[in-house]
């Protein structure tokens, strides 16, 4: 039923078989978002939400991992059950929490929990998608001692029932996104407690576009619809581009690595430790040999010589990109670029003025709202989109060289542009001219927050991934590392700023993306003091995810306009799942 005076939407997370691999080659099983009752329009990356401004919409969120029959569909990725994890078979009692083994466990293999976030939207926290609200599919054959929902609904949920109106269920929950913010390219995908690397890899992903209100330009000004969108077909000159990193199986099948063997570790390390230490299954990073392209392999994109609005996202597991537009594709490393970025927007919105890059720098979630010129560009001239980034952890702030670079013909290829015959005129402003809207700023504030990435070595295995985590940073400097599990430490107060200091203690670079809110960049500076350096040129104007580099302090300044309770984490999906989440509360009022 369409709650009144909004927009309602039913989408379904299905398994199905699509051609993400070249014409060809096998057809490849993946999950994806799609219309009930449009079997047609499941795909992954789910299909575009467009919302606007300021007008509210629901989803009901419906976890469809059955077969025909009504049975449920095991994982496409090998589980790890000894993280701190959604569990439904630890029951009731056990839910949300790290079982004890005595011996190396398997992969999970029952049904499968879901719950969706909506990220960078400022939604309500009963419509977050908070890691614990999640819930199996209405399977007929779930064992009776199963939990079927997260611990969020005993914890949190019944006490604004009544107030939110929101509705749950094994099976499915309905949203609400108010759409209250700036408009800008959002993207939703799955959250749930220790799963959502795998269950974003088999596909749970897809773009939002948010457009309108007085932040927004006016149409025709960017390259894209003038008079409206499209729903079936979306705009020839406006492309959404959800950009990630895979492994393929010969049978065309996704691979995930299962066991620590990716990482050359053998059995021989001897037998999994408990807790704190090493989980059998999990990886600290996912990287896949093969770039996708909104679900498909080095895709090919005809392009006319006119502008085209390019809504970049960067939807890898661990991988950080750095995107340039050339000319050959193949040239050793660093190639220079044949066309610049205009970038206008990023996370969050649009930036205070457009900015020409020669590259793209985005981590995991990180988004780039760009023009790119193809004016005067000889028709069958073909042009590619390629990866400088690193086959590694992204350390930021060192160059690119210290790392072992993109393999040049397979993580460094990403898309193609062939370019066509015009097909009619270019109206559309050239980005060095267009005037951007005015940004808000947040107030001043002196709260400060200091706040620890850690790494955690392992005591048993030498060679052994390690485990990160967030914490807190004592007044003498030193961090406290905490769990997902310990009690809440991050407790802003609705409406007041604060600026919060992440110290990153690590050796890598971590993507850090605070929920609910656009945040303020302020600056960075090395942990062990030194001149405060100011943001790149694509993190003006408001961020929800921010690379913190190794050895700095990164500010940034927030302000969370509801009361609840969220969560901010590092968005290398696989960390996030191995503890690097920390939950947050945002206080109502004074007491
Ligand atoms: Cu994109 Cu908390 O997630
Ligand atoms: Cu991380």
């Amino acid at each position: 039923m369409p709650a009144k005076g909004r927009d309602s939407y039913h989408i379904a997370i299905r398994q199905f078989r699509q051609q993400m691999l070249p014409i060809g080659m096998p057809a490849t099983a993946v999950w994806g978002y799609g219309a009930v009752g449009h079997q047609q329009s499941f795909h992954t990356p789910g299909l575009t939400i467009e919302a606007r401004v300021d007008r509210p919409i629901s989803v009901t969120w419906v976890n469809d991992l059955v077969t025909s029959r009504g049975f449920y569909l095991p994982h496409l990725c090998a589980v790890d059950p000894t993280l701190h994890w959604a569990n439904p078979p630890g029951g009731r009692a056990g839910r949300d929490s790290r079982p004890t083994f005595s011996a190396t466990p398997g992969p999970y293999t029952g049904p499968v929990p879901i719950v969706t976030h909506l990220h960078g939207g400022n939604s309500r926290e009963e419509s977050d998608g908070y890691p614990e609200a999640w819930y199996l599919p209405a399977s007929r054959d779930i064992p009776r001692d199963y939990a079927r929902v997260g611990t969020y609904y005993d914890r949190f949920a019944e006490q604004f029932r009544d107030r939110y109106g929101v509705r749950w269920r094994t099976g499915s929950a309905t949203f609400t996104y108010s759409n209250d913010q700036r408009p800008t390219t959002l993207w939703y995908h799955d959250h749930t407690l220790g799963m959502t690397r795998v269950n974003v890899y088999a596909g749970l992903a897809g773009f939002y576009l948010l457009r309108g209100g007085p932040a927004d330009l006016l149409p025709g000004v960017l390259p894209g619809p003038a008079s409206g969108w499209d729903d079936a077909h979306g705009h020839p000159y406006e492309i959404p581009l959800a950009v990630q990193d895979k492994s393929f199986n010969a049978d065309g099948s996704l691979f995930f690595p299962g066991s620590r063997g990716y990482f050359g570790d053998t059995p021989s390390d001897g037998p999994w430790i408990p807790y704190t230490d090493v989980p059998p299954i999990w990886n600290p990073e996912l990287f896949g040999t093969t770039m996708v392209v909104n679900g498909n392999t080095w895709p090919v994109l005809n392009v006319e010589p006119r502008r085209y609005r390019l809504r970049i996202l960067n939807a890898s597991n661990a991988r950080t990109l750095i995107l340039k537009i050339v000319a050959n594709a193949t040239a050793p490393r660093p190639v220079s670029p044949a066309l610049p970025f205009w970038q206008v927007g990023n996370d969050q919105g649009f930036l205070p003025t457009p900015v020409q890059l020669d590259q793209l720098l985005l981590a995991p979630a990180e988004r780039a709202d760009v023009v790119v010129d193809f004016t005067g560009t000889p028709v069958d001239t073909e042009l590619y989109l390629i990866n400088e980034g690193p086959d590694e952890a992204y350390g930021g702030g060192a160059p690119v060289t210290d790392f072992m670079p993109a393999n040049i013909t397979t993580t460094g290829q990403v898309m193609k542009f062939t370019v066509i015959s015009l097909g009619s005129t270019d109206t559309s402003v050239p980005p060095s001219q267009i005037a951007l809207p005015p940004i808000p700023a947040l107030p001043e504030s002196r709260t400060v927050r200091k706040l620890s990435l850690n790494e955690e070595d392992s005591a048993h295995f030498t060679d052994a991934p390690t485990m990160d985590t967030l914490g807190t940073v004592t007044p003498s400097g030193s961090s406290t590392p905490l769990l997902w599990s310990d009690p809440v430490t991050e407790t802003p107060m609705k409406g007041d700023a604060e600026i919060w200091e992440l110290y990153n203690f690590t050796s890598d670079a971590h993507p850090i993306h605070i929920h609910q809110i656009g945040f303020q960049v302020l600056d960075r500076q090395a942990i062990t003091g030194g001149a405060l350096s100011p943001p790149q040129p694509g993190e003006g104007g408001y961020k929800d995810t921010v690379i913190a580099l190794p050895g700095y302090i990164t500010r940034v300044k927030v302000r969370f306009g509801i009361a609840g309770r969220y969560v901010w984490h590092c968005h290398i999906t696989d960390h996030e799942d191995n503890e690097m989440m920390r939950p947050l509360q945002v206080l109502d009022q004074r007491s």
